[in-house]
């Protein structure tokens, strides 16, 4: 069995809500033990009390990524709880606005860098030390396919995410030697809290869809099975890759 994670161990960022909980459940559901984090504690524990039902372990490591030391904290203390790391899914991300460039508050690009930049380079160097000296793993970073276009009014997000790409293709490149592999997930438009505005109204936010093949949302679900690939031997020679799970959007 290829896509089979029995034994295996990952950690999750983001894991409490939206894209990150569905992809530590169906770590889980393919056989690895996981650990789960976010700042949400309490809802980081549901997950937890959902992995444990399917036979698996789950520890909780609530962390704030933008925070560098936290994220060194965190790969010590799923080392310490699950005894090794074989996956590091760095999820956790977003942005919390959206607006004209000429308007921009550096303040602002400052904190989605921090978000969704910052924290990965601070988490891949953590787990990159251990990975790398263990001879074996695999680290799926979440991007975007705004990562991977223009993104008008967005133009924080999809840089942040551009860079990620980047750092994906350039950790493959130095770690493939240590049998480490490095890739991205780019979703599509998904349905999460993170964009509910744009998805909730009565036309369940058809316009952003109106040009892709699939002309519909993804839901988190729909990231899983992307996401179980590229954490298990199903993908051991893929590296270095921006995989989009987007309905169609950049095939366009
Ligand atoms: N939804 C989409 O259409 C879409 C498309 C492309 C890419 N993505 C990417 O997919 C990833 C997940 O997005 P999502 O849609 O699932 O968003 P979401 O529903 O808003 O969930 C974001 C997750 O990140 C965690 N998080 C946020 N800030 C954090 C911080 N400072 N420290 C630790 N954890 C933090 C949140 O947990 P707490 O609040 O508990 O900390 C939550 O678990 C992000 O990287 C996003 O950019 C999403």
């Amino acid at each position: 069995m290829t896509f089979d994670l029995t034994g295996k161990t990952a950690l999750v960022t983001g894991a409490s809500r939206g894209i990150g909980r569905a992809l530590a459940v169906g770590l889980a559901r393919a056989g690895a033990d996981i650990a789960l984090s976010a700042r949400d504690e309490a809802l980081l524990r549901e997950v937890q009390a959902e992995i444990e039902g399917l036979g698996r372990k789950a520890v909780v490591l609530p962390a704030d990524v933008t925070d560098a030391a936290a994220c060194h904290a965190l790969v010590d203390d799923t080392l310490a709880a699950l005894g090794h790391l074989d996956v590091l899914v760095n999820n956790a991300g977003g942005s919390s606005f959206m607006g004209p460039f000429t308007e921009l508050r550096f303040s602002g690009w400052e904190k989605v860098m921090r978000l969704n930049v910052d924290s990965i380079v601070h988490l891949c160097q953590a787990a990159g030390r251990h990975m790398t000296a263990r001879g074996s793993g695999s680290v799926i970073n979440v991007a975007s396919v705004a990562g991977l276009t223009g993104t008008p009014l967005l133009a924080p997000y999809g840089a942040s995410k551009a860079a990620v790409v980047s750092l994906t293709r350039s950790l493959a490149l130095e770690w493939g030697e240590y049998g480490v592999r490095v890739n991205a997930l780019c979703p599509g438009w998904t349905r999460t809290d993170l964009n509910r505005e744009l998805w909730a109204g009565a036309d369940e936010g058809a316009a952003f869809v109106a040009n892709q093949g699939l002309k519909r949302w993804a839901g988190v679900e729909e990231m899983v099975g992307p996401t179980v690939f590229l954490a298990s031997d199903a993908s051991s020679y893929v590296t270095g890759q921006a995989l989009a799970v987007d309905g169609g959007q950049t095939a366009t």
